[in-house]
């Protein structure tokens, strides 16, 4: 119900009387009442007048599920939408709702992670409020050979997210970081869930750096945050509403697959193409120019000799990117 009142005050721009409101949604007056208490202790400011109404003044600055389901018109990715205070970490969270059954689409955020995990074992760390962390849960149908997609559309979908709402020129640094100039903004996880030939569920968790102003001293030479790069606030809460619409347009719309017209869209935001590139095959370091990425997101790398190398896995150092 709570959701019902948003989307008519938002809507309506104006003060809605309660009576309008508890005839519109079929319930009492004392209900209305009690649901708009609600919103004022989310952050949202009501106000009421009498013979009037209410009015939405305000929408709260912190994450608030009710705020990003006001903003959203997708149809799978954020059906169900849980915002945490404070979690170990939101991938670990959501797993533990998937072995429960939850559906394909559930998205989970925190203000605050204490045990957030990033690529390759590292730490993820954030104060509270200062980041985004968010994940999302889904069930592709495909088998676990056909996966490798989801990294790279992820990113394409979230670089694009920042674009459009931030006004900045991110860019995807491969497989799935997203940057400014050479700094990281943005981080993310996928992790599955698999049998020999199906798989059960992929979780993508996304840590976007937003408000911090500064960084620890071992990540603040290449990390930085949309108020950093932008001086503005941004509304955390429309932001998380556009990216799921980016992802679920990425991922969903594509099927999953990176492939045609996606693999272009991937390439010109990539900024690890055209640079020099080292990675690791089983001792070996090799050396080579990035040229472009396959369909399934492998990063393919001319060696000195002119054969084409593709990368997939593991760590791989682009010059002049951090
Ligand atoms: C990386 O760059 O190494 C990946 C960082 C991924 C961080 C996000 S924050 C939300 C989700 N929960 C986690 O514990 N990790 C991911």
């Amino acid at each position: 119900m709570q959701d019902k009142i948003l989307q008519l005050l938002y809507s309506t721009q104006d003060y809605v009387s309660g009576q309008q409101i508890s005839e519109s949604l079929g319930v009492s007056r004392q209900a209305v009442n009690k649901a708009v208490r609600s919103l004022r202790d989310k952050g949202f400011e009501i106000e009421s007048a009498t013979n009037k109404g209410y009015l939405l003044t305000k929408f709260p600055q912190q994450l608030c599920a009710e705020a990003i389901r006001c903003h959203l018109h997708t149809k799978l990715i954020g059906n169900s939408i849980k915002v945490l205070d404070t979690v170990d970490s939101t991938n670990d969270y959501l797993k533990k709702l998937a072995a429960k059954g939850a559906e394909a689409g559930t998205v989970v955020l925190a203000r605050e992670q204490t045990a957030g995990k990033g690529r390759l074992g590292r730490v993820w760390q954030s104060k509270k409020d200062d980041g985004i962390a968010l994940s999302v849960l889904l069930r592709p149908e495909l088998t676990p050979a056909e996966i490798s997609s989801i990294t790279p559309l992820s990113g394409l979908a979230v670089c694009r997210a920042i674009n459009d709402f931030c006004m900045l020129d991110s860019r995807i640094k491969w497989p799935n970081d997203v940057i400014v100039g050479k700094k990281k903004l943005v981080g993310i996880l996928t992790e599955m869930s698999a049998e020999l030939d199906r798989i059960d569920y992929t979780i993508t968790g996304i840590g976007i750096n937003v408000s911090h102003t500064s960084f620890p001293e071992d990540i603040a030479h290449k990390a930085t945050s949309i108020l950093l790069e932008t001086g503005r606030h941004i509304d955390k809460n429309k932001f998380v509403a556009t990216l799921l619409e980016y992802l679920e347009q990425e991922l969903v719309s594509n099927r999953y697959m990176l492939s045609g017209q996606a693999v272009g869209d991937y390439q010109a935001l990539c900024a690890t193409i055209g640079r020099q590139v080292t990675f690791t095959r089983g001792k070996r370091r090799i050396s080579g120019m990035a040229v472009s990425v396959s369909n399934g997101g492998e990063l393919e790398v001319m060696l000195s000799n002119g054969t084409v190398s593709t990368v997939n896995a593991g760590e791989v150092t682009v010059q002049g990117i951090y």
